[in-house]
């Protein structure tokens, strides 16, 4: 074969080898990975039978390489500019416990390392653990229909717990507290008047959850603006159709070690840990959906 023509395929069987390796720890979408490997796996057969033929490969069937190593680089080039929305989606039953955002200890003084450790080990996990079972039941084993009503329930109460303590963990920040800015500031200024009155109804909000739960600032997708709203357990008496923003654990496992049943002091100190950023982000990130969205 022509030294110029031998070369020239060699170099491109290095380049192909180069994508395979680089593609190697890349993320995709089950379809998209599919269909670069067999792009790949074809435009790879094609050069090596030119590459071990003994005629003079013709031009064509070098343009022919060209072209499909073109497609290729292309092809991937899309798929790591426009991963698709699906990508990282969790599979029923594989929910995992997030890392904490922060070391254990970095919230004192006004959230105890003990009471850190046991919320995020112990009863997250307890969510995640529940949830992933409830998730089996309904969507892979598809299990005795007389049960469903208990998976529901099971999957409400472990979804909730699981999804509220993921944000829970991200709304604080041991570099937290103070107040908003900017957009965020802007927006509860107009729909509750001040961010002291803000603060209030919010602190009286989570005081007034009876037993166990929560409070949340949430925005409201069709009324185009911010709420409160308690939630009882994870998951009664829950408004719909909204994004929560911010939210505060008020069950007793999240401060009963460290100050009984002072709720109100815990309520009171929580506000120095609040990560404004954390809400900023997700007050953007929700005034983009656009309503109707269904
Ligand atoms: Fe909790």
């Amino acid at each position: 074969m022509n030294e110029k023509k031998k070369d020239y395929l060699a170099s491109l069987k290095t380049w192909g080898k180069e994508v395979e390796e680089k593609m190697e720890g890349v993320k995709l979408d089950g379809k998209d990975s599919e269909e670069w490997k067999k792009q790949l796996s074809d435009w790879k057969s094609l050069l090596n039978d030119l590459l071990e033929e003994k005629d003079e490969p013709t031009d064509e069937k070098i343009a022919l390489v060209e072209e499909k190593s073109t497609k290729l680089f292309h092809l991937i080039k899309y798929l790591l500019e426009n991963p698709r929305q699906s990508q990282g989606a969790i599979l029923p039953g594989q929910h995992i416990l997030p890392d904490l955002p922060y070391a254990y200890d970095t919230l004192e003084p006004y959230i105890s390392e003990r009471i850190m450790r046991l919320h995020h080990d112990r009863h997250h996990q307890s969510y995640v653990d529940g949830l992933n079972k409830a998730e089996t039941e309904l969507y892979t084993k598809q299990s005795d229909n007389k049960l469903i009503k208990h998976w529901m329930r099971e999957q409400a109460f472990n979804g909730s717990g699981h999804f509220l303590h993921s944000l829970f963990w991200e709304n604080m920040s041991p570099r937290g507290g103070g107040r908003p800015s900017g957009e965020l500031m802007r927006q509860i200024e107009k729909d509750f008047g001040s961010f002291a009155a803000f603060k209030a109804l919010f602190s009286n909000a989570a005081e007034s959850v009876e037993g166990v739960g929560w409070a949340a600032l949430v925005w409201e997708l069709r009324s185009g603006r911010l709420a409160i709203q308690t939630i009882e357990k994870h998951q009664m008496f829950s408004l719909w159709d909204v994004i929560p923003l911010l939210v505060l654990d008020v069950w007793e496992h999240a401060y009963y070690l460290q100050y009984e049943n002072k709720r109100v002091d815990y309520v009171k100190n929580w506000w120095n840990i609040v990560n404004w950023q954390s809400v900023s982000q997700r007050l953007k990130e929700a005034k983009k959906v656009n309503v109707p969205y269904v």
